[in-house]
């Protein structure tokens, strides 16, 4: 079982062909509202894999926080953990330009995840095979969650996004971290040689569509990514750390593991939205059957 103590949030989705500059007015060819929020699409990620899910996090009085829990249903995620809170929940602004994106999340009701929120899960988190973090969320909370998890021995898997919100004392509670390669950047300064040797078999940088690296104690190992038509790249990190957790809780090794995520990953950019194209474990199979790696 895994649960995620994370964000949930409606991403509006505006596309164009051309980012708008500073004062210009663009015309756009896409407007869609998708569920997303890093914590919610992870936890979409590992149930469409098949992996028994938690969902801990807050949601408005609004329109949008009932889609979002609808849709955390509908996938199978468990929310006995979705504290709604009164106002907004909170929504992602998302400009999307040939597969490119830029965005801005407003919090809302994410910002009102309290440590009375964990307290209520102690259960479940007890009973956790693996428990995820982002930082979208209010980093006390994160924080005391995460001394939770120490004392009940459960593993922590810690994808550090936004990295603005990385704490260096969280470190010790993390058995897995998975920045990008501008967040371990952010995190540990420019030598992402010397932060992968400093965290064997811990330190999982992703490095888009060429994949992702550790290093485990004697080399350093290059999980090269899948070849893939990209459409819409919104949540690819999610999916990767999604099916990292569910590869891990179902003891693949961990290069297995991040193989895995790869491939799930690779699908998932195929559709539009962050959720939209993550795969079931079958299609990641057929994926990796077929080793379409990068070169
Ligand atoms: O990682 C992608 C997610 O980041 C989007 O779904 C958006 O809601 C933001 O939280
Ligand atoms: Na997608």
């Amino acid at each position: 079982m895994i649960t995620v103590i994370g964000s949930a949030n409606m991403d509006l989705v505006v596309g164009t062909d051309n980012f708008p500059t500073q004062g210009e007015t663009v015309l756009g060819d896409i407007f869609d509202t998708v569920p997303g929020g890093k914590g919610a699409n992870q936890a979409v990620a590992a149930a469409r894999l098949g992996s028994s899910v938690h969902m801990v996090c807050c949601v408005g009085d609004d329109m949008f926080g009932k889609s979002i829990v609808s849709n955390l249903q509908k996938n199978e995620v468990d929310c006995t953990g979705v504290g709604v809170v009164d106002g907004a929940s909170g929504i992602a602004n998302i400009l999307l330009s040939e597969g490119d994106n830029r965005i801005i999340v407003v919090p809302g009701a994410n910002s009102l995840l309290t440590p009375a929120h964990i307290d209520a899960m102690d259960e479940v988190i007890k009973k956790s095979k693996v428990v995820m973090f982002q930082l979208e969320i209010p980093i006390p909370t994160v924080m005391y969650a995460l001394e939770k998890c120490r004392e009940f021995g459960v593993p922590v898997l810690m994808n550090p996004a936004p990295a603005g919100g990385f704490k260096a004392e969280m470190l010790p509670f993390i058995t897995y971290l998975t920045p990008n390669e501008t967040e371990c950047e952010q995190l540990f300064g420019v030598d992402m040689v010397d932060a992968l040797e400093t965290h064997p078999n811990r330190l999982i940088v992703t490095l888009g569509s060429e994949g992702a690296r550790y290093f485990d104690g004697q080399r350093h190992v290059i999980v090269e990514g899948f070849k893939t038509k990209a459409v819409d790249t919104t949540g690819a990190g999610d999916t990767f750390n999604g099916a990292l957790a569910h590869g891990i809780v179902e003891g693949m090794d961990l290069e297995r593991a991040v193989r895995f995520a790869n491939a799930a990953a690779s699908l998932s950019v195929e559709k539009f939205g962050a959720q939209g194209g993550m795969p079931a474990s079958e299609e990641v199979e057929k994926r990796m059957e077929e080793g379409s790696e990068v070169q």
